[in-house]
Formats: C-alpha cells, sequence, structure tokens
C-alpha cells in the first residue's frame, strides 16, 4: 500500500523551551520539567501521505502509522484501539438547540475507554525502545488499559489508584495480571508511589504526558475526525478535561494535518468541561491564567476528570484560548441528569465523563460561547459499565 510504511519520529520537543532530544531513546519530561511532543518530517510526508491514501487501510488507529512513533511493525501492540463510530444524534441536537450534535463513542474501545489509545501507543514504544517494568497512577480508565497492553506486551505492569476507584475497573486491572496499588488519596497521592519506584526500581513512568507517547495515541482522535467528517472538522469539540491528553493530542493533530496540507488554518472551538467538585482549568480559563493552581478537595462520581493539577495544564489553556474556545464546570446532579438524557436519546451508555460533555451546552450556550448554528461533537470517553452505581440520585 503506498505509503504505508511508518517513518517514525524524526526528534522530540521541549513543549516548554522548544529544545530538541533524541527520539530512539526513552525519554521522560524534559529537563526543564516540561512535557516532550513527537515531531515527524511533515513537509518530506506532505506528498506521500494524504488523506486518500487511508482508503482500505485497517479500521484502528495505525492506519495513521506515518504520523506514529512505532518503527518497527513488530512492536505494535494492538487490540483493535480507535476508529470508534462518530455517531449523529439529532434527538440530542434538538433538546440541547444545536445544529447538529455527533457523539465520538469511545466507550467502543477496548477497555472501554478512549485510554486504550494512549496506552497502546505508550507500550509500543516502551517495549521498542527497551523498558522492563511499567508503572503509573490513574484515576481508573487509565490503568486499565495500562494492565490490558502490559499483558498484551507480555511486560510487568504496576497500577496505583484511589481506593474509591469505580470496583469494575479495580477488577479489570486485576484479572489483566497488574499489581494493583490501593491508595487512601487522590491521583496526586498515587504519583507520589509511583516516583518511589522508578527512583528505586527502575519502572518506566507511564504517567500521563510525563513520557511523549500517550498523547500520539491520543491524537488519533483529531485524525478520525477529520476523516468521518469527509474532511473537515466541526464548529466544536466538548472534551472531558482531567490531565487533558486528548485535548492537546487533538489540537497536536490539526496542526499536523495544517503542515501536511489536508486542512488550512482553520480550527474547532476547543471546549473543557470539568467536575464543580474539580475544576482547576475552569478556575485558571476564567482567572486567565498560564497554568493552574492544584485543585484542594477535589471531589466528584467522574473518576476520570477528578485530576486536581496536570503536568500539560498550560498546554491545554494554550489550545482553549487559541481555539477561541473556553472551559465550563458542571456539577455532579447535572452530569447524571445529562448521563441519562444522552442514553435515552442515543443508546449509548456514557461515562459520566461523556455525560458532562452533554451537560456543558447549556451553559455553553448561555455564556455565548457555542451558538445554535453550531456542529458540536461531544466526546463520551468511556462506558457507563464501568462506574455503575455510582451516580448521585437525580
Ligand atoms: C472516562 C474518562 N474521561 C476523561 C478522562 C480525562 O482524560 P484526560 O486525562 O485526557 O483529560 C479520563 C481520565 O482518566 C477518563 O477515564
Amino acid at each position: 500500500m503506498k505509503g504505508s510504511e511508518s517513518t517514525g519520529a524524526a526528534y522530540l520537543e521541549c513543549t516548554g523551551t522548544g529544545e530538541r532530544f533524541e527520539s530512539e531513546e526513552l525519554h521522560g519530561l524534559s529537563p526543564s520539567g516540561k512535557p516532550l511532543f513527537a515531531r515527524y518530517p511533515l513537509s518530506t510526508l506532505r506528498d506521500r501521505f494524504r488523506p486518500e491514501d487511508l482508503r482500505g487501510r485497517s479500521a484502528d488507529l495505525w492506519r495513521y502509522a506515518e504520523v506514529l512513533p512505532v518503527r518497527d511493525p513488530s512492536c505494535r501492540i494492538g487490540l483493535g484501539e480507535g476508529w470508534t463510530p462518530l455517531l449523529d444524534t439529532p434527538r440530542v441536537a434538538r433538546r440541547l438547540g444545536l445544529a447538529r450534535v455527533l457523539v465520538k463513542d469511545e466507550g467502543q474501545n477496548p477497555t472501554a475507554s478512549f485510554k486504550a489509545r494512549g496506552m497502546a501507543l505508550a507500550v509500543s514504544r516502551a517495549l521498542e525502545l527497551g523498558a522492563e517494568e511499567l508503572a503509573l497512577p490513574s484515576a481508573g480508565n487509565a490503568g486499565g488499559a495500562a494492565a490490558a497492553y502490559g499483558a498484551a506486551a507480555g511486560m510487568p505492569v504496576h497500577v496505583v489508584v484511589p481506593a474509591d476507584t469505580p470496583l469494575p475497573i479495580l477488577e479489570e486491572i486485576r484479572i489483566l495480571g497488574a499489581n494493583l496499588v490501593l491508595l487512601d488519596g487522590l491521583i496526586s497521592d498515587c504519583g507520589k508511589v509511583v516516583r518511589k519506584g522508578v527512583e528505586e526500581s527502575g519502572w518506566w513512568d507511564l504517567s500521563t504526558l510525563k513520557e511523549p507517547y500517550r498523547v500520539e495515541g491520543k491524537k488519533t482522535m483529531g485524525y478520525e475526525l477529520f476523516e468521518q467528517l469527509g474532511g473537515r472538522l466541526p464548529d466544536g469539540i466538548i472534551y472531558p478535561t482531567g490531565g487533558g491528553t486528548g485535548l492537546i493530542g487533538m489540537w497536536k493533530a490539526f496542526d499536523e494535518m495544517e503542515a501536511l496540507g489536508w486542512i488550512g488554518p482553520e480550527r474547532p472551538r476547543m471546549f473543557s468541561v470539568q467536575a464543580t467538585g474539580c475544576a482547576p482549568v475552569v478556575r485558571a480559563w476564567e482567572e486567565g491564567a498560564e497554568s493552574c493552581r492544584p485543585w484542594e478537595g477535589a471531589r466528584t462520581y467522574a473518576a476520570g476528570i477528578r485530576v486536581p493539577g496536570a503536568v500539560g495544564d498550560f498546554l491545554i489553556l494554550r489550545a482553549l484560548r487559541a481555539s477561541g474556545g473556553g472551559a465550563v464546570a458542571v456539577d455532579d446532579v447535572e452530569i447524571a441528569r445529562w448521563t441519562g438524557l444522552l442514553g435515552e436519546d442515543t443508546g449509548i451508555f456514557a461515562a459520566p465523563e461523556g455525560g458532562a460533555t452533554a451537560a456543558a451546552v447549556p451553559p455553553l450556550l448561555e455564556a455565548g460561547l457555542l451558538s445554535e448554528e453550531d456542529e458540536v461533537v461531544l466526546f463520551n470517553t468511556g462506558s457507563g459499565l464501568k462506574y455503575v452505581g455510582m451516580a448521585p440520585e437525580v
């Protein structure tokens, strides 16, 4: 197939300073403590990687091999991740008062969440570059995905999660053979345990944006939107934001697509939704700040967005502002109510994080950040099956 061979990244770039690093060695954060981005030879790829080259390729994220970092095809650890449906949902559009609403149903990924995308790439690269033991703190779903891809790669995985993580996710992590550590605390406390394991036992840290490749898996959501909409992007994207990898990844994908000549300078407006009980990005956006202050006493049943602080906060805020988008917080009762309405209108049993994206629309319309002519994509980032029994009474 023309242009189907993977080229890998040309180098890694510090998102803070722009400094460049060798791509074929294991790297965590840059020396200045910022995430590293994989950069590809896009001006060379421009002539031999065109949207029409994607026709007939595998219905998973590996269809974008030219802009993915894995070089050796035998290191691709795949469980069928990506190429999830983008569902047109006219009843949701009518209920919300928007011209068109599409739901990107990421609950249909392996391990029932979009975390599969990031972990497929992070574990594949860890294997390719010689890491031996993997570890991460997780709000839940990333732990399940890491356990799955570690098992598929034959690599040991340590997952540290808050003790009140939804039970189905705990069972998933155990069944998939990972070493599960439960902690009375938040994901930030779990991170401290992982850092100790990294220093003392040589674990390879898969924390959000602390290695360069989870974001490469997540960015494929941006490429898929373009392809599934027939070669264009929507007016708005609403994304439930914890560490922000998916939002940052899609923003990166749009820049890559422009450099490849697939799109022009136009961009969707990017919106973050968070829970009122944990909304560091919303607060920073409202304050006009460039980074977030850690959120004290984070609380929401939408476990994936119960993230008090994120290493890529400045990248999230930059994308929200550059796109003309914004950020909004919704409370748990509204999240539960909209998860139900979304279900009734579509047949999708969404994760609460997905329900939150629908709950975000009324306040965004009221604030004038969305308008009734808009075509908007809601990201349902996971399946409701993982949160059974967690929702508050509506
Ligand atoms: C279902 C779900 N939605 C959203 C998020 C937040 O994702 P991100 O870290 O990319 O912001 C998570 C993270 O755990 C999640 O599990």
